[in-house]
């Protein structure tokens, strides 16, 4: 009979080795390892030089992370992406591997708090002085730009007075002074905008919003645009094929290597940004059928209230009952159909997503409108009242 190793050494290797399987798990598991082990010690050396595909060390790398990183780049449209324990650990230590001593930062006025402070505190400590300038005035940030500028910094949507940056004019006045424009994303996220397609050349999300969308994890995520090495941020060629220059994403995933800036919480956060997604539909679609109720004379409730049938007095066939405009559900899509006589034409308003509708008047004539998007656990309902300015009017054609 084959000697058993001792209780201990059972309780603590036994299990450890996933079986043999021609197959591999449809979700990506959790590599809970802060280590990696080699079955022959020269391949150690071999991974750490990128000559065999592998992982050594979490802090340096780690599968599950690699595939974080992978998927909001490809949500970001971005070239090298790195993920990091919190969102404030992706814009510090971003910041801090594209800055050093006697360098200069021009960044919004209104910046969420803690990078605020991390500006305003922490990098004079280092050497590194900020101006901060209202990012609407593109006259005030361009003429904050010094020789030694070397990045502008702001907030697609500003946490917390929801000011929108012009990111391609900002791009461009970074870019004309050598700089980088580095773009905290958090409040649009990549649904809504990807800075790099704007000119920016690093996209910042703090993945605990709505990355995740669940409240489970802290987390953040540095995506960068296509880096040329030897060409300024102007596009000009500074040092030729040969030069040794790290990329931003290089500087920025070596430090966070060296530090342990690194994310190291669970793979659940794809849902919030189908949620975010979801959201976006069933706003676009609750933005336009208040648009046009708002106007209506004439409104009736049909199919149990899934349908919602309007005119308006300035339309030419206004008087015809044979004429009407309605709002309806069809499949996935919310349709607006002109009626007149027989006929009917459709435009698809709402495409992809949209699963419920249901309307309503209440005795004062206001119209209640609901759309739901997406389904199950993820669905979002949004809900609106609009007062139609012209009822009331006949109650039926
Ligand atoms: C716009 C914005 N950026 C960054 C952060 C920091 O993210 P985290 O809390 O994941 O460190 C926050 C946090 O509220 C935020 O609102």
């Amino acid at each position: 009979m084959k000697k058993r190793t001792s209780m201990a050494t059972r309780a603590v290797h036994a299990g450890e080795k996933p079986p043999p399987s021609a197959t591999v798990p449809k979700v990506p598991p959790i590599y809970a390892s802060s280590v990696f082990t080699f079955d022959r010690l020269d391949r150690i050396d071999e991974v750490y030089e990128g000559k065999t595909p592998g992982y050594v060390y979490s802090r340096q790398g780690n599968p599950g992370i690699d595939l974080l990183e992978q998927a909001v780049c490809s949500l970001e449209c971005g070239s090298d992406g790195v993920a990091f324990a919190s969102g404030m650990a992706a814009i510090t230590c971003s910041v801090l591997a594209l800055v050093g001593s006697g360098d200069h930062v021009v960044a919004g006025r209104v910046l969420y708090g803690g990078t605020h402070t991390f500006f305003k505190d922490d990098l004079p400590k280092r050497g590194v002085e900020t101006t901060f300038v209202d990012m609407n005035d593109l006259e005030e940030v361009r003429s904050a730009m010094r020789p030694n500028t070397k990045l502008v910094y702001c907030e697609t949507i500003s946490n917390p007075l929801m000011e929108v940056a012009d990111l391609s004019a900002l791009a461009g006045i970074a870019h004309a002074a050598g700089a980088l424009l580095v773009v905290d994303n958090t409040f649009a996220s990549p649904v809504l905008c990807r800075p790099l397609e704007h000119g920016a050349d690093v996209s910042i999300n703090s993945a605990t919003k709505y990355l995740n969308g669940h409240s489970d994890i802290t987390g953040g995520v540095a995506v960068f645009a296509p880096y040329v090495a030897g060409v300024d941020a102007r596009g000009e060629d500074v040092g030729g094929s040969g030069s040794t220059e790290q990329s931003p994403a290089a500087k920025v995933r070596a430090l966070a290597a060296l530090y342990g800036f690194f994310f190291s919480g669970l793979f659940t956060w794809r849902k919030g940004v189908v949620r975010m997604d979801q959201q976006q539909s069933a706003r676009a679609a609750i933005d336009l059928v208040d648009r046009e109720l708002r106007f209506a004379d004439w409104v009736k409730i049909e199919s149990g209230g899934a349908e919602i049938r309007y005119k308006f007095s300035s339309d030419p066939y206004h008087e015809s009952e044979q004429y009407f405009r309605r709002f309806r559900l069809s499949g996935e899509q919310l349709l607006l159909e002109t009626v007149l006589g027989g006929s009917v034409s459709s435009s698809n308003v709402a495409a992809g997503g949209i699963s419920a509708v249901s309307f309503e008047i209440d005795g004062s004539n206001n119209v209640h409108i609901s759309i739901t998007a997406g389904s199950g656990e993820g669905a979002v309902t949004l809900q609106s009242s609009v007062r139609p300015r012209n009822l009331p009017k006949p109650a039926s054609p």
